[in-house]
Formats: C-alpha cells, structure tokens, sequence
C-alpha cells in the first residue's frame, strides 16, 4: 500500500497514529542532525522528521534524499511543540517521525525550483509544463478550471439543458478568422476543417428540436496569438429555441452570478439584471466596445465645439467630416511631462497624429493655449464636466481612430490610478450591434459577428438601401474590459438568409457549396432560436486574477502557436505526407 492518507490530512487528533505517505520531497532542510522533509501531493504538505536517535538506517535513506524524488514513508505522527505550529498550512499542528522510507524514484535537479514563487521564464515554463503544473498556482488553476466546468455541468443540466458533442472533423464555419486544415487520405484534394465553433451544428440540433443544447466545446482558430487568444481555446457554447434575445441574457447571467458566489465568495459581483449598453452608447462614451466599467472616465464629443476653432488642427479634422472628442480623466492634472509624453505614445500607436492635452490645475494649461481663445477652452472643460484637479485628452481622427486611441488611454489611466480592483467584477452586456461592416480591402460588406445573425426587426426595411445602418440582434458578454462572450439570435428563415448572403456578396452557388445543409435544414421546420457562446478560457483567467489565458490551459501554446513541450508543429517523414496526399512546396 502506498498511503494510509494524503499528504493534507494528518491534523492533532492523529497524534500517535501509524501512518504511511507518498509524494515528493518537496522542502529538505538538514539542521544538523535533524532532518526535516516536507512531503507533498497534489492534495498538501506533511513535515517529515528524522533525528539521529531514530533508527540508523532510516536516518540514513533519509539523508539521500534530494529535492523532488518520489518517497514513501511509514511513520507516527506527532505533535508538533507549542510554537512551533505552521498556520499557513492544513497539516502544520503534526510533523510525522519517519520510520521507515522507500525511494520510489529519483529526480535529477530540475530546471526551476517548484517550492518558489519567482519569476520564471514562460519558455521554460512551457518546455517542462509537467513541472511547472507541480507549482501551487498552477496547480490551483487547473483545479479551479475543473470545478467552473463541473458547477456549469451541473447548473445547465438542472435547467434541462442536454450537452451533446459535435464533430471536430468538419467543413468550413464563416466565425471570420483562418481555418486549420486536415487533408483526407481516403478523399485526395479534399479536406476536413476544424471548426473555429460549433454554430451551424448546434442550429442544426435546434432544428432537430432539442431546444436547450449546451456543450464545453474546443475551437480552432488559425490567428495571430494575443494574451486572450489562443489557436485552439475552450468555449461554454449554448444554443435554444423559442427564446428572444432576453431569454438567453437571462440564462447566462443567472450562471454568471450563482457560480462566482459559489465558487468565488471573495469576488464581488453586482446583482442580475447586468448593465446593458447600445454599441453606439459603448463606442461614443469608452471608445471600446469592450468598455471597463470599474471606472468611471468617460468620452465627450466636442466636433461641434470646435469647428471654427483657432487651432487648426481640430478646425481642418472637421472640415475633412472628421470628429474631435475628448477624454475626461479625474485627478490626471497631477500628470507630469513624461506622463503625457508617454500617452502620445499610446496615441501614435493607434494612428492618431497627435493627442492634446488640457491640465486644470491651478491654472488651466494646454500647448493649444497659445491658438485658441480661453472661452474655447473653459466651453471645452464645461462640455466635458471636467473640475480642477482633471485632465482632459483630445484627438481629432476618423471614428475608429479616435474611439481606439482615447479607449487605450482611458484604460491606462485607470491602471495608473489603481482603478481595477480584480476582485469588483463589473459585468455589462453590449446590444445593437451593427449587423455589418465595411471591409476597406476589399470594398465590401462582411458580417460583424457571423452571417446566421438576425436583423433587429426595425431595422429589416433598411436591408436593400442602407445595410451598413441595419443593427443586429447581437450581444457580447464583457466583463472588467474583457469580452467573456458573444452571441445572438439567428435567422430561421430561409428567404431572409439568402438575402443575408446575396448582401455579402456570396452568390448562390458559393451559398450553396457552403451552407447549403443548413439552408436545406431551415427548410423542414426551422424553430426561431438564439445562443451565445463563452470564451471559458478567458472566464476562467479572470476568476483566477491571471494576466493571460495560457495561465489557465493546462496545456497551452505559446505566442507563436507553438507547443513548446511536445515540439509541435513538426516535420513528418514523407511518406505520411504522401500517404496524404500532400506535396510540399520546398522553401
Ligand atoms: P465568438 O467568435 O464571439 O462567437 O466567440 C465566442 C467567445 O469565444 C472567445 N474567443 C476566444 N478565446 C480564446 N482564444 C480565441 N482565439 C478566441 N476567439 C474567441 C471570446 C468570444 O467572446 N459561434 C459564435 C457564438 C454564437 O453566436 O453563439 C462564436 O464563436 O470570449
Ligand atoms: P503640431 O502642430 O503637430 O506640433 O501639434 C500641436 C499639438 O497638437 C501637439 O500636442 C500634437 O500632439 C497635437 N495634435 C496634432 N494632430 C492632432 C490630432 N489629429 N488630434 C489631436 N491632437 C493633435
């Protein structure tokens, strides 16, 4: 027998008990003579202790062992003297005096120490996950992202959600990014595609009237890497039938709410129903669609304040139909030089030309001072409810490049004020999305979120004259500035599909070719449905106050794509590409 408990167990009423343990050797510290070893697994720690008047031979084996070797003791528990008790640890009343101990199996010394919490190389890190899994905070992550999956089990199938599994091998789904292929041996020329979601299938279970379909589903995207991105991530999907928009809101964020009080007491999150905020009303005041709502500072548009203004940088920006708007931040009139140098760096990154500033401290400073009159600047300050004390910050650009530049600042500005409390969760849902967007590349309309989403009905007569006006029955879940989740509510019908496409310019050959199985589905009976589907990844990064959501996927890729533990992607011998049939292009 390996263990009579595990290595969190032992507490003061096992005082004198016989007891056996296996695990590492995870601290080993030799205080001359006596040796004290903490003994971990996944569940804790348990100090060992040998003094040289215990037997020989044990004392002995004990002196071997090195950090990370795998040992099984047999041993009586003791408790430990007054003063001497370890508070920070469940076992920390006992010690165990060994008896006897078996070297299971030994380690050589490891690349980094997994009893410390430093700074490692993510590299490293990645190259021996297995080892970097050992350290406390991983550990707690992989054990948090098992308990969020099984409380959303558990929530969704007590609601009478069924989950059902889809097939990863699949054709094309239009969710915008690249796709992974895999070519078929049995088929030459063709291929099979790694769904970058399950949308058309989880339509097609809605067709085939399962109603309420859920499933923890993994996606493959081929996209560049960020922080919240990864090539193949994991999504609570959730598809229902006979349900408007609110009914799906509802779901979600009952099991946002009953899981962060379950499983996160320590959070604070704010009651059902969330905020909810128009695109428009999302890009106008934050300049994101992805707004933080921790913190207030919002966004004025001054356009018409400053068409004839005396500086001509803002009076030329509107003559060109550009806008000028302005970012109020409280308390930023303490800002020095190199602060505000530093936020036109952030500007500049975005493609503003510039970033004005205007500092209310005991007197109003602006390098436009010296253009502009100063009732065009106090008319500026009262538009923008700014007091003494603020700072406010001017860009004038096209819409996205004053939305982007002034929302990076904004959000810098919040960290530099220590605004973002990681436990205050500020949830808002964002609606009325725009059903299109115009890509500049290639002149044409592409679907904003994907081309299943409905029109919102007010907008249907705009259709054939003005797409680019048409709002969308869209909603995105976003949480402290993340996007957490996007959905919608679908198009069951199978003439306002096709026009769908034919706006999009995708003929109906190509239609067909593409979709012609869902299109054939929604001509059997097609209920009107809706769903929405969570980045869980990301859910998860952030219940675990993690900066990044490799932190929290036992087995990430690293920012280039790559596995950097199993060395993938690799080379393969040819003839399993030509078994295939593939021929390398040699470069
Ligand atoms: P969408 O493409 O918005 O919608 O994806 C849903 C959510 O998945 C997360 N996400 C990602 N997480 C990690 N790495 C990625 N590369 C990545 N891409 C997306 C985001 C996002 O909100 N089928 C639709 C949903 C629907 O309409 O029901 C879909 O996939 O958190
Ligand atoms: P310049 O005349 O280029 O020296 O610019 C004077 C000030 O206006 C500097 O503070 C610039 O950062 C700023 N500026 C220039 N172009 C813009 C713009 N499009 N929006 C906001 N500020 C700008």
């Amino acid at each position: 027998m390996y263990r009579t408990h595990n290595c969190n167990q032992l507490k003061a009423d096992d005082e004198k008990s016989c007891v056996t343990l296996s695990g590492w050797a995870h601290r080993v510290r030799d205080h001359g003579g006596l040796i004290f070893i903490d003994i971990r697994d996944r569940y804790g720690y348990t100090q060992l202790v040998s003094d040289p008047d215990n037997l020989k031979e044990t004392h002995k084996a004990m002196e071997q062992i090195k950090s990370e070797y795998v040992i099984k003791i047999t041993g009586t528990v003791r408790k430990r003297p007054d003063g001497m008790v370890n508070k920070s640890i469940d076992t920390g009343e006992v010690e165990v005096v060994v008896k006897e101990l078996e070297i299971l199996n030994e380690a050589d010394v490891l690349p980094f120490e997994v009893d410390q919490d430093k700074d490692l190389s993510e590299e490293i890190r990645l190259e021996h996950r297995y080892l970097d899994l050992r350290r406390d905070r991983m550990k707690n992550n992989v054990i948090m992202r098992h308990k969020i999956i099984k409380y959303i089990r558990d929530h969704m199938d007590k609601r009478e959600f069924l989950e059902i599994e889809t097939p990863i091998l699949i054709k094309g789904t239009p969710e915008g990014s690249r796709e992974y292929l895999v070519p078929s041996r049995l088929h030459p020329g063709k291929f099979y595609v790694l769904p970058q979601a399950p949308q058309q299938l989880k339509q097609m279970l809605m067709v085939a009237g399962m109603d309420k379909y859920f499933q923890i589903a993994r996606c493959f995207r081929d996209e560049d890497q960020r922080g919240d991105r990864q090539p193949e991530f994991t999504q609570l999907d959730i598809e229902m039938s006979f349900v408007e928009e609110e009914d799906v809101l509802k779901v979600n964020e009952e099991l946002a709410v009953e899981l962060i009080k379950k499983l996160k007491p320590a959070k604070k999150v704010r009651d059902v129903p969330f905020i909810k905020m128009s695109w428009q009303e999302a890009m106008d005041k934050y300049g994101s669609d992805k707004p933080d709502l921790r913190f207030k500072m919002e966004i004025t548009d001054i356009t018409d304040l400053v068409k004839d203004s005396g500086f001509q940088v803002f009076a030329d920006a509107v003559k060109a139909g550009n806008l000028v708007r302005a970012l109020k931040v409280d308390g930023g009139a303490e800002f020095s030089r190199k602060d505000i140098d530093g936020f036109t760096e952030i500007a500049k990154e975005f493609g503003a030309k510039g970033l004005v500033h205007i500092s209310i401290g005991d007197e109003i400073k602006s390098p436009i001072s010296k253009f502009v009159k100063e009732k065009e600047l106090k008319t500026i300050i009262d538009k923008c409810g700014a007091k003494k004390g603020d700072m406010i910050f001017i860009v004038a650009d096209e819409f996205k490049v004053v939305c982007e530049t002034l929302s990076h600042i904004r959000v810098e500005c919040g960290k530099r004020f220590n605004l973002m409390d990681k436990d205050n969760l500020v949830f808002v849902w964002i609606t009325h999305f725009p059903l299109f967007e115009f890509n500049k590349e290639d002149g044409k309309l592409v679907s904003s979120h994907h081309p299943f989403t409905h029109p919102m009905e007010e907008d249907i007569d705009l259709l054939d004259e003005e797409p680019e006006k048409v709002r969308a029955k869209a909603y995105d879940l976003v949480l402290n500035g993340v996007e957490i989740a996007g959905g919608s509510i679908r198009i069951h019908d199978p003439k306002l599909q096709s026009k769908i496409f034919d706006i999009l310019g995708i003929s109906k050959e190509d239609a067909g070719l593409r979709f012609g199985h869902l299109l054939k589905a929604f001509t059997f009976g097609a209920p009107p449905h809706g769903g929405i589907a969570w980045g869980l990844d990301r859910f998860i990064m952030l219940m675990q106050d993690e900066p990044n959501i490799r932190e929290v996927i036992p087995f990430p890729k690293d920012q280039k794509g790559r596995d950097l533990m199993v060395h993938a992607p690799s080379e393969l011998p040819d003839e399993q590409i030509a078994e295939a049939n593939i021929r390398l292009l040699k470069f």
